[in-house]
């Protein structure tokens, strides 16, 4: 009866680990990207950061568009470190103010030619309710408002530079969103406010 109960668990442990190994989903591309220029916000750490240094890797300009001015050139430097591609940049983001968003914005399109990319990663979660001097409710505004005029103010560049790519880092909770014209500047709790504000913008 042991052996039995052992072999089915032995089973179970591998269809497990073999699910886990199918679903899963790399990016194998290795496109040169020399010429592109892409902006990451949030690109200090986490996912982020991965993300800006594959660009790099590539031969990007890479606009690493941060809050916090130390963290960022930390970062950069270790990007470059290790990708020798010195065409690398940091830019301050704020997405929790608009003025920032809006500074960020004027900057690029006085400076940048062209705009390929955009990845709107950065992200908060587990954020108590507070309201930003907009106005808005401070995760939605960084995760959703934020972002969304990013986007809007940088689409000539964008349209300009086609064939480009906005890419929004959602997550899986957003399954569970239930966002309305009525609670969009609401805050709904620890949870359903982060499932909220990671819907598509
Ligand atoms: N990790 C996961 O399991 C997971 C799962 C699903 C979705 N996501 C999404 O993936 C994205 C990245 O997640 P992560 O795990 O890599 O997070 P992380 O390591 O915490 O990094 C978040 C980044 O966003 C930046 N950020 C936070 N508030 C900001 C603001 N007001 N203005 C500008 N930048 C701000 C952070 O800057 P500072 O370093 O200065 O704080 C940091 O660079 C997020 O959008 C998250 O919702 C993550």
């Amino acid at each position: 009866m042991f052996f039995i109960v052992l072999f089915f668990l032995l089973v179970t442990f591998i269809l497990i680990k073999f699910r886990k190994k199918f679903k899963q989903k790399w990016c194998r591309s290795k496109v040169c990207l020399v010429g592109k220029t892409v902006i990451v916000t949030g690109a200090n750490t986490g996912i982020g950061y991965e993300t800006a240094l594959e660009f790099a890797k590539r031969g990007a300009r890479v606009i690493l568009a941060c809050r916090n001015e130390e963290r960022a050139t930390t970062a950069r430097q270790k990007i470059v470190r290790e990708t020798q591609n010195e065409n690398v940049v940091v830019q301050i983001l704020n997405l929790s103010s608009m003025t920032s968003v809006r500074k960020f914005a004027k900057n690029i399109l006085d400076t940048e030619e062209r705009l390929d990319i955009l990845v709107n990663n950065a992200g908060v979660g587990g954020l108590e309710h507070s309201m930003t001097s907009d106005g808005l409710q401070l995760l939605m505004q960084i995760n959703y408002f934020g972002p969304t005029l990013l986007t809007m103010l940088l689409i000539d560049l964008l349209k300009k530079s086609a064939p480009s790519r906005i890419i929004n880092v959602s997550s899986m909770i957003a399954r569970f969103a239930k966002l309305t014209p009525e609670n969009l500047n609401s805050y709904t709790g620890l949870v359903m406010s982060y499932s909220n504000s990671k819907l598509d913008t």
